[in-house]
């Protein structure tokens, strides 16, 4: 699915923005060139407001081609996002995307595990949206929150096999378009499996007979501790396993050797850089052990 191409600056006009509980929010830019070679995985560096000068990695969680624009999740944990939660439909934000490696499907293994916690939903809707026209593919998409989960839930009319009847709600993004998909929160939200996302891929895999599994790969994207959780269930079960790491970014285009992370190959350890070599890689090449703090 990767296509490691121009990344453009744009002055990209809010053109919706809209705040949810929790405050979460989901902006939708105009960025026509972004638009049409983001992919899922991919993210945009934003300068939140002309008062900080750092930019702000965000994933990209909705690409329209045809109308040229990109939709983004996020949620401020500090003075960047907060001041991005300010602008208003009208503004302009300069937005430097897309940027990075996206998640690459194995067309070998076509029944695929989609699994997205917190802010790491974003990736796994893009995904869904990528591939709900590919019908080589057949997407399970698992979300977890510890808050009201930012969209529209419907009862699902989809079979995900394993779950529990309490766990019925799914996005109606995914719904309409056709997906397969449950949700997860310790937080006793309605509708959805009671526990951590994971746990709730573990009733799924347990559920899929060995053939299945044989056909299975996983792509996550979420908090560490949820990539972990993901890499040793694609241990436990033998699946090949991607995940979608966050790191500190500066430069954001792989000029500043500020996001590396150690990552293993046949060839031994070496240093990547998140932003441009990632933020997708292969679950195995990071998380070594992954019940260890080894990454
Ligand atoms: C590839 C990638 C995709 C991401 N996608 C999303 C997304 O879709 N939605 C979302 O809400 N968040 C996402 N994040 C995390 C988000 O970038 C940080 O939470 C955000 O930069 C914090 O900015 P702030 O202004 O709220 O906080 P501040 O604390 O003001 O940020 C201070 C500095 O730390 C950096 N920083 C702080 N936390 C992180 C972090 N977890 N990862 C990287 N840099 C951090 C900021 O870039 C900034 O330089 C993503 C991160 C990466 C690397
Ligand atoms: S943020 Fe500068 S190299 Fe990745």
């Amino acid at each position: 699915m990767t296509t490691r191409g121009t990344i453009f600056l744009e002055e990209a006009e809010i053109l919706e923005h809209r705040a949810w509980p929790a405050e979460q929010y989901i902006v939708r830019v105009s960025a026509p060139e972004a638009a049409l070679r983001s992919e899922p995985g991919s993210f945009a560096h934003i300068q939140c407001d002309p008062a900080v000068p750092l930019r702000r990695p965000l994933s990209i969680m909705r690409a329209e081609r045809s109308s040229g624009w990109l939709e983004f999740l996020y949620k401020p944990v500090g003075a960047g996002l907060a001041k991005l939660a300010r602008r208003t439909p009208g503004e302009r934000l300069s937005v430097l995307a897309p940027i990075g490696r996206g998640f690459e499907p194995d067309p070998d293994r076509p029944r695929i595990l989609a699994i997205g916690g917190g802010v790491g939903i974003p990736p796994i809707v893009f995904l869904a949206q990528e591939l709900r026209a590919r019908t080589e593919f057949e997407l399970i998409v698992l979300m977890g929150s510890e808050v009201p989960f930012p969209f529209d839930l419907v009862t699902s009319a989809h079979e995900v096999g394993g779950s529990p009847a309490s766990a019925s709600h799914a996005i109606e993004l995914l719904e309409q378009w056709g997906i397969p998909s449950r949700l997860a929160s310790c937080a006793e939200l309605a509708g959805c499996f009671g526990g951590f996302v994971t746990e709730l891929a573990d009733t799924w895999l347990r559920a899929s007979s060995p053939q299945a599994l044989a056909r299975t790969q996983i792509l996550a994207c979420g908090p560490e501790p949820m990539l972990r959780a993901a890499a040793a269930l694609a241990y436990a079960y033998d699946l090949p396993c991607q995940v979608a790491v966050e790191e500190y970014m500066a430069c954001g285009v792989g000029g500043c050797a500020g996001c590396t992370l150690t990552v293993h190959g046949t060839n031994g350890a070496a240093m990547k850089r998140v932003c441009v070599d990632g933020p997708v890689f292969d679950a195995r090449s990071i998380y070594t052990n992954p019940s260890a703090g080894d990454a």
